[in-house]
């Protein structure tokens, strides 16, 4: 395994929409290594392949482990990963991103995705996911057609600069990526 380059915005490359994946042989499986291991280094909950600069549709999630709801932490990797079904009930949240460095923004999403698509051998899986969870795998799969958080807040007033406070704890340990605020978490990916 091996840490990648994540590519911040003005790369053409996040802007791009991402190619399907069609073969899933062993480079696929290095990559989703290579992956996790950058969303572990960067810290951050979630990472899409564009963000290493690679143009295809997989990416991968890490819920840290909730030591208050005693939940272990939740790794995902999915390789053509598509939404299936959302609920009505909307949720704002302020999200921030691995590309998007030192800024984060109020998005509104639905709070519970079902996100279909297939392992890094092209098995089909499957998983519904909740509250961050649901955020999370939106936000990548966003990545995947070319959309950045930025895009998705509706109002300028509701995007702004991290504090240099929350900028060190980002760094610190990856349970540490959620930045506590005001009991909301910023979540980088
Ligand atoms: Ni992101």
């Amino acid at each position: 395994m091996a840490t990648r380059d994540i590519i911040t915005i003005g790369h053409p490359t996040l802007r791009k929409k991402a190619r399907k994946v069609t073969e899933f042989g062993p480079a696929l499986r290095q990559l989703i290594d290579d992956m996790i291991e950058t969303l572990r280094a960067a810290p951050g909950v979630g990472l899409a392949a564009p963000q290493v600069n690679i143009s295809q549709r997989v990416v991968v999630v890490e819920l840290p482990a909730d030591k208050e709801e005693g939940t272990p932490a939740e790794l995902y990797a999915f390789v053509n990963p598509e939404i299936v079904k959302t609920c009505r009930e909307v949720e704002e949240g302020e999200e921030g991103c691995l590309s998007v460095p030192g800024y984060v923004g109020e998005v509104s999403r639905p709070t519970m995705a079902i996100i279909r698509g297939q392992d890094g051998y092209g098995k089909p899986q499957k998983v519904r996911a909740y509250d961050y969870l649901a955020r999370i795998f939106q936000h990548e799969i966003d990545h995947l057609n070319g959309v950045l958080f930025i895009d998705r807040v509706t109002d300028p007033a509701k995007i702004r600069k991290i504090t240099p406070e929350e900028a060190e704890t980002a760094t610190g340990e990856v349970a540490e990526a959620l930045v506590l605020m005001e009991g909301e978490a910023v979540l980088m990916a």
